[in-house]
């Protein structure tokens, strides 16, 4: 495949506070890993590269091996890093083929559906990035300490999930770029950008949202319950 996805499921969940790497805590029968893969392997067939906490490397090539199938092939684990910068950047280190098109996805966002994914590969092109954002639903103030100093047009804010898709040559530039700089970026898509590239995006889903704290595992389960798939 031209396309590879890459999982980042190295950190530690600190918010969710679970005894064990957040990727590895279950949410049903199966962990939040399992299931970010299996929704992964659901899309059309890419390169897919998990980004395992260190240590833990064993523990994600069994859930790979369990999400892939006959696409086992297709799938390679990596150690992570301290940052989620450091974890997307081990993982472009492990690519290898003809690649073209990369997909950065968070493990915690473990009901991704499917249909997301594939839609951020289609709209990726060779100097644009894409992510799949949401409309932001709360009513938004700007604060200074104590003081709130006016209100905040929620209309032009977006929410962004992953998968997050860029160009692998220019994302693989940007990269270098930022570990050379010493910037932390949270999020791909701000690092692409900052390189001068453009970024576009389409329609998330309520689906996609980030597992952080205990409350969003029960989110999970209760979706799960109510909707198997
Ligand atoms: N991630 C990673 N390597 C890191 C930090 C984060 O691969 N050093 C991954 C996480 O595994 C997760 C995604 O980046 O899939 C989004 O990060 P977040 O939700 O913040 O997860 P954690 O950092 O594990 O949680 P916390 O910030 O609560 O500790
Ligand atoms: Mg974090």
């Amino acid at each position: 495949p031209d396309t590879a996805i890459i999982v980042v499921a190295a950190g530690s969940g600190t918010r969710l506070d679970a005894g064990a790497p957040k990727a590895l805590v279950g949410i049903d029968a199966h962990s939040i890993l399992r299931h970010a893969l299996d929704g992964v392997f659901a899309a059309a067939p890419a390169q897919v590269i998990v980004v395992a906490p260190p240590g833990y490397e064993g523990d994600a090539e069994a859930e790979l091996d369990a999400a892939a199938g006959e696409r086992r092939d297709l799938g390679r684990v990596v150690a992570g890093g301290a940052t989620r910068q450091l974890s997307v950047a081990a993982g472009l280190s492990a690519l290898w083929g003809d690649v073209t098109t990369v997909l950065v996805h968070d493990a915690a966002r473990a009901l991704t559906p499917p249909a997301q994914i594939d839609a951020v590969s289609a709209a990726v092109t060779a100097d644009t990035g894409v992510i799949p954002a949401l409309p932001v639903v709360d009513t938004l103030k700007r604060v200074d300490a104590d003081t709130v100093v006016g209100p905040v047009d929620r209309s032009e804010l977006a929410a962004a999930q992953t998968p997050q898709g860029f160009p692998r040559a220019l994302l693989e530039e940007a990269y270098a770029r930022a570990l050379s700089s010493g910037v932390d970026y949270t999020d791909d898509a701000a690092l692409f950008a900052a390189s001068g590239h453009a970024v576009r995006h389409v329609d998330g889903s309520a689906r996609a949202f980030k597992i952080t704290t205990p409350a969003d595992l029960e989110r999970a389960r209760h979706l799960l319950a109510a909707a198997p798939t």
